[in-house]
């Protein structure tokens, strides 16, 4: 179900864009806006703007941009629907409860009793380890050169060695076997009947990004084997699709992510200062992971174990992140095994520099392709050559793929002709890619023609909203319908009935949108800055043509989509006139 237009206006209404953003970002007011460092991309320089009377944000570096709704969807990480809830919590305003089916329902209060049960287990651990007969246990995190504030903030914990006291505890507060069962937290066997799964060990509570326990890893304090135990998958804890760290990570904006192997790895740089490192769940790193850290970065930083097992998990890791379309840089932690490991012998200045440092994966990747091959020995080197040229022809776009080229030609130095040319022998080979002629002088940007589409119904709505008194002189000559771009004409319908009502609300409009995207579209609507134009009659010229433009191209669009509908022909004829009278027609700018 989804909120009346009514009731999510009242919640917009209800919070004004400068106070919910000054609670989240420190913002300074200058001339009528606001200003501030933007939190969605990394600057120095304040370009992040909120402005009170169009209830709205922008940010003239990255162009993220928006209503109240965007800017908690986008710090958030929200739905439109979770950002909705919260501003109504926020300005005190009642959602009617959603209706769903009865298994819906169940699936719910099945998951909220998952969470709830593992969210008092967390409890329970952290007690103990602050219990008697935690002591073992949180020595051992002292003797890992944990803080007080870090065994906090990750609210880590102890299992003590009684074997059913976590089940009698969850008993105790109305938890039955079957859910603690399901949860993982213990399991039925017919000699010891109900016991718990974590036993003797200290306890990693993992978390969702919204901070809610959806399961646990558990390390001995000694060599036994495993070494970590780990909550099974369970209706709440998908290991393919959550990250250890990402709770606090996401809103680190460090401009990238730091994606290592362990637990231990991810508190050990939080404790430094590196809070943007996160870790997969004891299973390899999958592509749910990488389209959740992209959400955040476009570049993460691998930060494996520097052993055998790291190598081959960093290169898999790769391959991943490039399918997501994130960059991949890999650090170089020699001579330790882990970041854990490297930050206790050489600190984070020492850390911080391997950061800069990091190798560019498709490097790292050649780097530790050359150890199977002895260069000293030409067939073994043409060899070696024959397959970089291979993992070459992995980049589909051009100029990439001969950037590649020039960079690895003279880092292995191989003649560029020749290496463009083997490339081009196993692309023609493979049906790949197909190298091109090399582009005489930098990159050459083909102009896309329904950009060029777009363009005059933006700048057409915007002017219209910078100059509203314009709007009685044309709104003969235009009408929703001339915007062929869906989105444009959805504000087109609203920003009209606006204007004709004399109640322009921009926030109001970016609310018809749900998703991120065409927020911070619509939003550009709202804050583009049109051209400088000296005289009033470049302007008027300016608006004419933009108008015009506007107009034939929704005329041609209706000619191109005319089939044997009799009335979309009068239409077209009916449009053709109106050009032709428009292309005539003087509008003042007075
Ligand atoms: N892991 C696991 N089960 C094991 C061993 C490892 O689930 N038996 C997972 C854990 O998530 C662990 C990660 O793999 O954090 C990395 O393993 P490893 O490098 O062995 O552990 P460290 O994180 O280095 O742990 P520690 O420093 O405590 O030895
Ligand atoms: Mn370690």
């Amino acid at each position: 179900m989804y909120y009346p237009d009514e009731l999510i206006e009242e919640v917009r209404a209800g919070n004004d864009i400068v106070d919910v953003v000054s609670g989240y970002v420190r913002i300074q007011k200058k001339g009528s806006s606001y200003f501030g460092l933007c939190p969605f991309h990394n600057e120095k320089s304040p370009s992040f703007s909120v402005s009170r009377s169009k209830q709205m944000f922008y940010c003239f570096g990255c162009g993220a941009g928006g209503n109240v709704f965007t800017f908690v969807m986008q710090y958030e990480n929200y739905s439109f629907q979770e950002a909705v809830k919260l501003l109504a919590d926020r300005a005190g305003v009642n959602l009617p409860e959603i209706e769903y089916g009865e298994e819906v329902k169940k699936r719910e209060s099945k998951k909220a009793r998952l969470l709830e049960v593992n969210k008092e287990a967390a409890k329970y651990f952290y007690y103990q380890l602050r219990a008697k007969n935690g002591q073992a246990g949180y020595q051992y995190l002292k003797k890992r050169q944990l803080s007080d504030e870090t065994i906090k903030k990750f609210g880590l914990g102890y299992a003590n060695v009684t074997s059913d006291d976590l089940i009698r505890y969850l008993k105790s507060k109305g938890y039955e076997d079957q859910l603690i069962t399901e949860a993982g937290l213990g399991s039925f066997d017919e000699k010891y009947g109900m016991h718990d799964k974590f036993w003797n060990r200290v306890m990693f509570p993992i978390q969702d990004s919204n901070h809610r326990v959806i399961g646990f890893g558990g390390r001995v304090m000694g060599d036994a084997k495993p070494k970590y135990l780990n909550s099974p998958e369970t209706m709440i804890f998908d290991k393919s699709r959550n990250l250890y760290g990402l709770n606090f990570a996401r809103t680190a904006r460090a401009g990238n992510m730091i994606l290592c192997e362990g637990y231990m790895d991810v508190i050990a740089m939080h404790q430094a200062g590196f809070s943007q490192a996160v870790a997969s769940l004891g299973t390899s790193f999958t592509a749910g992971q990488a389209n959740l850290l992209r959400r955040y970065v476009g570049e993460v930083i691998l930060a494996y174990d520097s052993d055998g097992a790291g190598v081959s998990a960093a290169l898999r890791a790769i391959g991943i992140l490039k399918e997501a379309g994130l960059t991949g840089k890999v650090l170089n932690l020699e001579p330790y095994k882990d970041p854990d490991e490297f930050m206790k012998n050489l600190g984070k200045e020492a850390f911080e520099e391997r950061i800069r440092t990091a190798e560019n994966s498709f490097f790292f990747e050649l780097r530790m392709l050359q150890r199977e091959y002895d260069l000293n020995d030409p067939e073994s080197k043409t060899a070696f050559h024959r397959e970089i040229a291979k993992k070459l022809c992995g980049f589909s776009e051009e100029v990439e793929r001969e950037n590649y080229i020039e960079a690895v030609a003279g880092k292995y130095h191989i003649g560029f002709d020749n290496l463009r040319k083997l490339v081009l022998t196993y692309a023609t080979q493979t049906g790949f890619a197909m190298p091109a002629a090399r582009p005489k002088s930098g990159i050459q940007k083909k102009s896309d023609p329904k950009e060029n589409q777009k363009k005059p119904q933006k700048l057409l709505l915007t002017w219209l909203v910078d100059e509203p008194a314009l709007w009685p002189k044309v709104k003969k000559y235009i009408s929703p319908n001339d915007f062929t771009e869906e989105m444009y004409r959805i504000i087109a319908e609203k920003l009209f009935a606006d204007l004709d009502a004399g109640t322009l609300n921009p926030a109001a409009i970016i609310s018809l949108f749900t998703d991120e995207e065409q927020q911070r579209e619509a939003a550009g609507v709202f804050n583009t800055k049109l051209m400088e134009l000296d005289t009033k009659s470049e302007r008027e010229k300016a608006f004419h043509d933009i108008l015009l433009s506007v107009k034939r191209n929704s005329l041609d669009y209706f000619s191109s989509q005319l089939g044997a509908d009799v009335s979309a022909i009068s239409k077209v004829i009916e449009g053709k006139k109106e050009l032709e009278e428009l292309s005539k027609t003087h509008i003042s700018l007075d």
